[in-house]
Formats: C-alpha cells, structure tokens, sequence
C-alpha cells in the first residue's frame, strides 16, 4: 500500500495545525514556538559531543549526535576552510520530530563532531525542512561581496499560521550566511521557488553545479507522485523548470531527499556518469526507510536513468545504497575533499525512529561513506566504504593498537559460541574480519553479547540464502516499536570460501562494509550496558574466524 505511512505523510500539516491548537500527534510533542515570544534553543553553544555512559547507555561515541533532543536529515552539508559544517533537521524543544529547524554541528575530522548553536529554528509561521548548501564563490547571488562571498542554503519552507503561503503548503526558500555559517539570514523575496498551484510535498531542494552550463541545478520532489524535479539557475534566486524524473525503481512510498550526482567511473578511462540518490519510505530494501539509486546520463536538463527496474519490480531489483533498516536520506558534502563523494547519512527508519528508548536525545548520523561509481556484471553501480577522512580519524582514536585472533568455532546443531576474551570487549570498535563458514549453516560474529552468546548482535553468513545477516533479535531492547524489525539480508559471494568485513560497532549502531564496497549494512540496536563481549559462533559445522579490531572509544 502507497501511503501506509499517513502519519508521516502529512506530518507537516498536521504539526503546523498542531501549534497553534495543542499538540496533537506522536510527531508533535513541543507546540511550536509563537511568533511574538521566540523560546530560546536548549542547545549548549559548542559543546563537543557526550561520551556513553550507564546513564546514558546507547550514546554514539564516534557518530554525530546532538547533546539533546530530536534529529533526522542531513541537510546543508559543506566543507568550507578546513571545517566539515553538518546543518541538520532538529527539534530544539523536544525528543520526537517536530518544531523543524536547522541544527548545526561541526568537526575537523568527520567523526568528533561540536554541536553548535542552532542555525535556522522554527517559527508558527515556517519550519525548516530538508536543503543542501553551497558556497556561492562568485557572489552570484549578490547577497555578500566579492570578497566576502554567502555560504547559501535552499531550504523548503513548510508553512504554518501567518505564513508567505497557506498553512501545509511547501515551497523552497534562500538563507545565506556572510560569517561562515554563524547566523543566517533568510532572503526577503521567499519563497524563491514555488509550484502552481503550490504542493504540500514539494520538497528537499539539493543543489549540484552543472560546470557544461554554468548553473546550479535543484533537485527536488513532489514526495507523494514519486517525482523528482529538476530547475536551475544562474543566480540561486531565480530558478526554472528543467524536467521531471519518475516512472521508475521502487514506488512504495514516498520518494524524499534527491541528489544528482555527477561520478567517475573507477577502472575507465575517464568515463563519467551521473547518479540519481533517492530516498524513499516506507518501501525500502529492509522495510520502512531506505536509499536507492539510478544510474544514468544528464545533458544539462533532463536525467535518465539507464537499466533501471520497472516499478512493481521484485524490491532487489532495484539498486540500494544500504541493506540494513537504518539507512535514510544521505547527501554529499558540497566540496569535500578527495575527489569522491562523501555522504552523511540520517541513521534513522521512520517506521519506528520516533519510539526508539534514547533520553534526552534521539537520532543520530551514520559514519560518513565515500562512494565509488564501477561497472559491474552489465550495470552501472556504486560501492561505498568509510570516507577516507573518517577511517583515518578512527585510526587515530585507536592510537595504533589492533588486536588479532585467529580461531575455528565448532558449532555442531545448535550455535556454538567462542568468547574472544576481555581484550575484544567493546561498546565501541571497528572490526576486519574474515569469515571462512566452511560447511556450517551460518557462521559469523556476536558483538555486545552476553558472556554466553545468547544475547547480543549477530552478524553473519548464512549458506543456504547465500546472505550477509545482521540479526538484533536478541541484541537488547526492542519493545518500543512493533515495526523494529529484527534482521536484515544483503546478498553476498564468498570469494575464495571466504566473507571480508569491515565492521563498525559503535554503543548502539553496527555499520557493516564488505571491502569491496558492494554491500553496506546500517542498524541499529540497544543493548544492555553491561553485554560487552565480542564472540565468534557458527551452527551445523565448524567455521574459521579471523578478526582485527581497534578499540576507537573508551
Ligand atoms: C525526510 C523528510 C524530508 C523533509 C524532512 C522533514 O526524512 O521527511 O522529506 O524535508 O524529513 O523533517
């Protein structure tokens, strides 16, 4: 069914309509903010992140997140002197969706991040929805000066009471900043952009130069026709119809958070491609949220996706950037370096994101991921890995300490378990394994597990679905949502009889990346403060284990 998700789907009208009356929906728990009386944001100025404790268990040690209350996208992400800048969807009032402004966190080396003050907050007349960033360098805007060029950001305006447009109505509006996104301020003439008639799901603008036409284009959607829309401009401020993009991949629910990328292919002689990134909800790959993508060309004004699925076809038609239930509306950081693009994903599902048991905080970002575009087996497709940046910081908050351990598992009918011992016990760490399952049915590892492997996180190979499975079944708390569903599969090739991972686990997430990049799994789970240990199991026959691991946080 289309629209399972009405809750989500008219979320921003209902909340508009619920600030003024009382708060009336789970995703409305802080009535707006009034016009008259602006309430002040509970956020600290520049404080570096919280470390996990036993009061605040599932707390992200090496992941953004804000020191209190809700976060979901990413929006404006840009690298400017040196400085990662992630602008957010944030509720400075409340832990549950609602109130939507711009939260800003900043870091120098994509994994210690410093929350800021917030950037863009709410107003009864105007939340701040989705957008991206850019650095207008030639102040073609006209909004700074030749030598003091804007940082611009194009946001979506969800109007509410007393708004430029009538309450539930989206339109795309310009903010920009003169002190390297310090304070902003919104462009007088919004909305720049605008549909006829206005849309309530016209939404999420991002923005990508197109260097052959020297303009910017936006990509957006009208989320509930599962359409993208493209326009550009020269200036930022005027912007004009270029095409639509729909009609293919998978429809089940809303398509949100659209990127067009323009990509090397790795391994070519200089071949470029663009890619279309999607996210969409419910209807991803594991159920609810998910991130798919199309490859294809663009010539300046329309894009077409090339050996796309057919809508209605078989889910693993389509092509996914993440397998895992946790995985949503990820976007590049506009002028990151290192030649590849570099993702900031929401590690988030809105089938349950909203009831996961995180207190004063809910939400938090997935490891920044660098992508790479390869032909492979007929098509076009992306592999992903930890960005460049990220795993070097990783490195350095392990200080240079690897801990290794070869060992064979005996698992006969049932699972057989092997604790690794005190030194692989971990909240948080980043794992290379190597898995060789040999005959068993399924074989694999067990992280923040009970001393005897009956609880904790599994992931693992399991022959008969030719499948990498995380499972959290048993991995800690999971009452607070009937949709928190309990594994998820990618479908791997052992090469050689063996599966090479790359493992981050960090207090209450896992991110798993076959090195090769063609499978990434995002999930995360709560477990008990005290399930620490780290074991390798396997069931219906001995499996061979080799694992690497750097302890990343304390
Ligand atoms: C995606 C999304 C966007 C919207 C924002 C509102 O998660 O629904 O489409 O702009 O969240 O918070």
């Amino acid at each position: 069914m289309l629209f399972q998700n009405l809750r989500k789907t008219f979320r921003p009208a209902l909340c508009a309509a619920a600030a003024v009356v009382v708060a009336l929906t789970a995703g409305c728990t802080a009535p707006a903010p009034s016009s008259t009386e602006p309430p002040t944001a509970d956020t600290p100025p520049a404080a570096p992140a919280a470390a996990p404790s036993a009061g605040d268990p599932w707390r992200p040690a090496v992941h953004l997140s804000t020191d209190r209350n809700w976060i979901n996208d990413p929006n404006g992400l840009v690298y400017d002197n040196g400085t990662y800048h992630a602008f957010y969807q944030h509720n400075p009032h409340g832990n549950s969706w609602g109130n939507m402004s711009w939260g800003h966190s900043t870091s120098t080396d994509l994994i210690h991040w410093t929350q800021q003050p917030v950037a863009m907050e709410a107003s009864e007349a105007e939340e701040i929805f989705s957008g991206s960033i850019v650095m207008d360098k030639d102040n073609a805007s006209g909004l700074g000066t030749a030598d003091n060029p804007p940082m611009v950001a194009l946001y979506t305006s969800a109007y509410g009471k007393g708004g430029a447009r009538p309450a539930g109505i989206q339109a795309q509006s310009l903010a920009y900043s003169l002190d390297h996104g310090k304070s902003w301020q919104k462009y007088k003439g919004n909305p720049v952009l605008d549909l006829a008639p206005s849309s309530k799901n016209f939404r999420d603008p991002k923005l990508t130069w197109y260097a052959p036409g020297k303009y910017w284009v936006m990509t957006t959607v009208v989320a509930d026709a599962q359409t993208v829309k493209l326009f550009k401009s020269t200036d930022l401020l005027h912007w004009d119809f270029l095409s639509d993009f729909s009609g293919v991949g998978a429809h089940g629910g809303l398509w949100e958070v659209p990127e067009l990328l323009q990509m090397d292919v790795t391994g070519s002689s200089g071949e470029k491609k663009w890619v279309m990134l999607i996210s969409i909800n419910p209807g991803g790959i594991a159920g609810g949220s998910g991130m798919q993508y199309f490859v294809g060309e663009f010539d300046g004004r329309k894009f077409t996706a090339e050996n796309a699925a057919a809508p209605g076809a078989p889910l693993g038609d389509s092509q996914w950037l993440d397998y895992g239930a946790d995985y949503y509306a990820a976007n590049s950081i506009n002028g990151a370096p290192g030649g590849k693009p570099v993702l900031l994903g929401w590690m988030g599902n809105w089938d349950y994101a909203q009831h996961v048991p995180t207190t004063p905080w809910r939400g938090s970002m997935a490891v920044p991921r660098e992508l790479e575009l390869v032909h492979d087996g007929g098509r076009y497709a992306l592999r992903s890995g930890i960005a460049a940046a990220a795993a070097e910081a990783l490195g350095k908050a392990a200080g240079g300490e690897v801990r290794r351990k070869d060992l064979t598992v005996t698992g006969s009918a049932g699972p057989g378990y092997e604790p690794l011992g005190g030194e692989f016990a971990a909240r948080t760490q980043l794992l290379d394994v190597e898995l060789e399952p040999g005959a068993s049915a399924e074989a694999g590892l067990v992280l923040r597990g009970s001393a005897d492997g009956t609880r904790g996180l599994r992931i693992s190979y399991e022959r008969e679905t030719g499948t990498l499975k995380v499972d959290r079944s048993s991995a800690g708390t999971d009452n607070f949502s009937p949709l928190f569903s309990p594994y998820h599969r990618a479908p791997v090739a052992l090469k050689d009889g063996k599966l090479r991972l790359r493992i981050l686990l960090d207090s209450s997430s896992v991110e798993v990346f076959t090195p090769d990049g063609t499978v990434a799994m995002t999930d995360s789970f709560y477990p008990a403060w005290d399930d620490t240990e780290t074991l390798a199991f396997s069931r219906g026959g001995p499996a061979k284990v080799t694992i690497a691991s750097s302890r990343v946080a304390s």
